[in-house]
């Protein structure tokens, strides 16, 4: 396992406690989906791995993290960074004054140890990205949302990363550019040997990518199981694939079976 999250609590500003217990592993050179309704804490169990959460006055108050064997749980962000692991937060974050290459470039300096030169990363990322090379001289603020969504995993790239942590990349896109997107994660994951850790409402999506998933709700994993056979379960069905819905997306908690199950589980 390239990453092990074991048995964590997360607390924000010392009271709010929001992740309750949650172990997950990643493989090492897997892609693993985690996924969860708004507010179950998926971005929290992101920023947790990669540090960020101290920048929000979070922290892990029980449980540790390992990264490739060794704790990360009480370091910084930065070092964390510098092992080889990067968070493309949600809402694709680009720095809108700069051009697209200044963005990948800022990747660049958080890079990994003895990872790749500027311009080893520059060719990488528009080879996977030939539209940024296209767009590499354009103001990042703008350029579509798709391209800022591409500018960011770009800049993620740029940090010669073992371990990508993907905070929901197919927000309010358009189906035709998840799909270009999602296509080169998927390369990129083959091709470089990158784990990684997705989060994703888009349950149908995630599942097509990752073979194993977890599933989230208020601060605690509730099932973990193979994409395969989460496809087939009929709560997963019901809440996140949409197969059966009578219009709108149902509120969890409103699955019976889920309930009963849940019952079980906890
Ligand atoms: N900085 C913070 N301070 C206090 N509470 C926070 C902070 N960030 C998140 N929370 C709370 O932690 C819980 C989990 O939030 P988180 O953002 O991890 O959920 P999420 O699963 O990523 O949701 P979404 O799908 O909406 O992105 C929520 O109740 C949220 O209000
Ligand atoms: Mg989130």
């Amino acid at each position: 396992m390239i990453l092990k999250i074991n048995n964590i609590e997360v607390k924000y500003h010392e009271v709010i406690l929001v992740i309750k217990g949650v172990s997950i592993e990643v493989p090492d050179g897997g892609i693993v989906a985690l996924l969860g309704a708004n507010g179950a804490g998926k971005s929290t169990t992101l920023k947790a791995v990669s540090g960020l959460l101290n920048h929000e006055d979070g922290e892990v108050t029980d449980g540790s993290i390992e990264f490739m064997g060794e704790r990360i749980d009480k370091m910084r962000a930065e070092r964390i960074a510098r092992m080889g692991i990067v968070q493309v937060i949600e809402g694709r974050r680009v720095f809108e004054h700069l051009t697209v290459e200044q963005n990948l470039k800022v990747g660049a300096h958080m890079k990994k140890k003895g990872g790749r030169s500027i311009k080893d990363g520059l060719e990488m990322v528009y080879n996977y990205f030939p539209r940024l090379k296209e767009k590499r001289n354009e103001i990042a603020g703008f350029i579509s949302g798709g391209e800022q969504q591409m500018t960011v995993v770009g800049r993620a790239l740029m940090t010669s990363p073992r371990l990508i942590l993907l905070d929901e990349p197919s927000m309010g896109l358009a189906p035709l550019l998840i799909h270009e997107i999602f296509n080169i994660i998927t390369r990129l994951h083959k091709d470089e040997n990158i784990s990684i850790l997705l989060v994703e409402q888009n349950a149908k999506l995630a599942l097509n990518v990752a073979p194993y998933a977890y599933v989230m709700e208020n601060g605690r994993i509730v099932m973990n199981d193979t994409a395969e056979k989460l496809r087939q379960n009929p709560d997963i069905k019901d809440f996140y694939l949409g197969l059966k819905d009578h219009g709108g997306r149902k509120n969890f908690r409103d699955v019976k079976h889920y309930k009963r199950r849940k019952r079980w589980l906890t």
